[in-house]
């Protein structure tokens, strides 16, 4: 990790729950986090029925920040169960999760509606996180570098470096992610280290080295050490790990801060 990105820790608590539930668990995380002084930043992406809620005992300085997990490109009409990126703005969300595998999987979220969703939250002041990555058989057909260069390309179209610069890169391999798959160091090596080189290549060298890429995938407290020693990793995006609080608070802790 360089020194001038800060560490994010992501927790993705997918469709999870409850409002109880979720003021539970962010009182003790700001608990155990509140006194640490550490440079770091926890995003929890979580269902928009518990944004408002969690962003409202968040007012002030912290280390946490609130994140939605999808938003429509438009910002209101007749979109039946949608919702907009200024109404995540007025409920408090920092961060938005967009094009997430199981957006793209069961939803047919593509790099297209990935892009126009991206610029449709920098327009209202939520910052991206775009989520790339292959599936299986793309890698097992030696496809990786191909599917990051069109989802790069795609996704970023029409961005500034400014636009890049707030946005946060998940990557995470569509094969590692609910399965116990983690991708090995050399695997997560060669794709951050690519997905680096091509921003430099498509924005500037200095807008790349300021934009924050974390792995996502099977992320647990028996793997984070090895993968946040891997050059290009600014983090990590975690699942089902996460939703149990002093398991995620084991890779939060686990995560050297500059
Ligand atoms: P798992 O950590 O459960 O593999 O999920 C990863 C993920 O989807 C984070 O966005």
């Amino acid at each position: 990790m360089l020194a001038e990105r800060t560490p994010i820790v992501l927790s993705n608590w997918k469709m999870n729950k409850t409002v109880n539930q979720s003021l539970d668990y962010l009182a003790n995380l700001m608990r155990e986090t509140g006194s640490q002084g550490r440079r770091m930043e926890i995003i929890l992406c979580v269902p928009f029925s518990l944004i408002k809620i969690m962003a409202d005992k968040l007012d002030g300085p912290s280390l946490i920040a609130v994140s939605g997990q999808n938003v429509h490109w438009e910002d209101w009409g007749a979109y039946t169960g949608e919702i907009s990126a200024p109404m995540l703005a007025d409920l408090g969300a920092q961060f938005c999760m967009i094009g997430h595998s199981e957006r793209r999987k069961y939803f047919a979220e593509t790099d297209e509606m990935v892009n126009r969703k991206a610029l449709a939250l920098l327009k209202s002041g939520v910052r991206p996180i775009v989520c790339i990555g292959e599936t299986r058989e793309e890698r097992q057909l030696e496809l990786t570098i191909n599917i990051l260069e069109k989802q790069l390309r795609v996704c970023f179209n029409r961005f500034s470096a400014s636009d890049l610069e707030q946005t946060v890169i998940l990557y995470e391999p569509r094969w590692a992610i609910g399965t116990g798959n983690v991708a090995n160091s050399d695997q997560i090596a060669e794709a951050h280290h690519y997905i680096r080189q091509e921003l430099q290549r498509l924005f500037s060298p200095p807008s790349a080295d300021r934009t924050r890429i974390i792995y996502g995938g099977s992320v647990t407290p028996d793997n984070i050490a090895a993968i946040s020693k891997i050059e290009d990793v600014d983090g990590v995006g975690v699942g089902g790990a996460s939703l149990d609080l002093p398991n995620f608070l084991k890779i939060v802790n686990a995560i050297p801060t500059p």
